[in-house]
């Protein structure tokens, strides 16, 4: 049987909920969170811009920016059930793409490097955690469930279900685990592909 797609609405208090001990009640969650005012003006901003109205969609966005201090731009693919903690200095560029069960914190920018074209901005995959004051550059992907440190600068792919730390940021654990001939492979393959990628 295929599975019902959840709602944005109930999706926003759940992820809430889960992730924040603070959350008592769905109507706190609604009125008190700017990232479910976010997510909420940016599913507005987006269909906005899908239909053309570009100038009315960056507009819009802006416009919500000022009320919760969160910039997503309105061509950026967003899931349901994403939670956006505290949230002031968050940014999110044109062609990001981010998947449910992601956590993004204040200060977070999934940003362009300035040099590419096209997709330019970071994928983010199911369940992934960008912790505060993490930057994010350049069209990588973070893989499902990896963790981002707070004030990592990232500019190269993170594999599924690694912690990534530091400047520019290395892999630390596997899986919670600091098993360092994993690390150490992990580490050579991204160096490499960094430096293919760069050539
Ligand atoms: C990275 C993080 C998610 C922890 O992930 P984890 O997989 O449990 O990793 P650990 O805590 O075991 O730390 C792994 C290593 O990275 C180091 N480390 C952890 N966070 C770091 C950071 N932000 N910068 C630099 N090093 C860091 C640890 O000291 C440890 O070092 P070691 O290998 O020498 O022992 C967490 O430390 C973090 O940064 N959380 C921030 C969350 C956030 O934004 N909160 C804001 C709430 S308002």
């Amino acid at each position: 049987m295929k599975e019902k797609k959840k709602g944005f609405w109930s999706e926003a208090i759940r992820v809430t909920k889960e992730n924040d001990p603070a959350a008592r009640t769905a109507l706190e969650v609604l009125l008190t969170y700017p990232g479910v005012k976010a997510l909420a003006a940016h599913r507005i901003s987006h269909f906005l811009w899908r239909h053309n109205l570009k100038l009315l969609a960056r507009m819009h966005s802006q416009f919500w920016r000022f009320w919760t201090q969160i910039e997503i731009h309105p061509g950026a693919e967003i899931a349901h059930g994403v939670f956006i903690d505290h949230g002031s200095g968050l940014v999110i560029g044109e062609t990001a793409i981010v998947e449910s069960d992601v956590k993004l914190y204040h200060g977070v920018t999934l940003g362009g490097t300035g040099k590419d074209k096209g997709k330019r901005h970071p994928t983010i995959r199911q369940g992934a955690l960008i912790s505060a004051h993490s930057q994010l550059l350049g069209p990588i992907e973070v893989g499902m469930n990896a963790k981002v440190g707070a004030s990592a600068v990232v500019v190269t792919d993170v594999p599924a279900e690694v912690t990534v730390v530091g400047i520019p940021a290395k892999v630390v654990r596997v899986k919670g685990k600091k098993d360092l001939e994993r690390i150490t492979n992990l580490e050579e393959q991204r160096e490499a592909s960094y430096h293919s990628s760069h050539l």
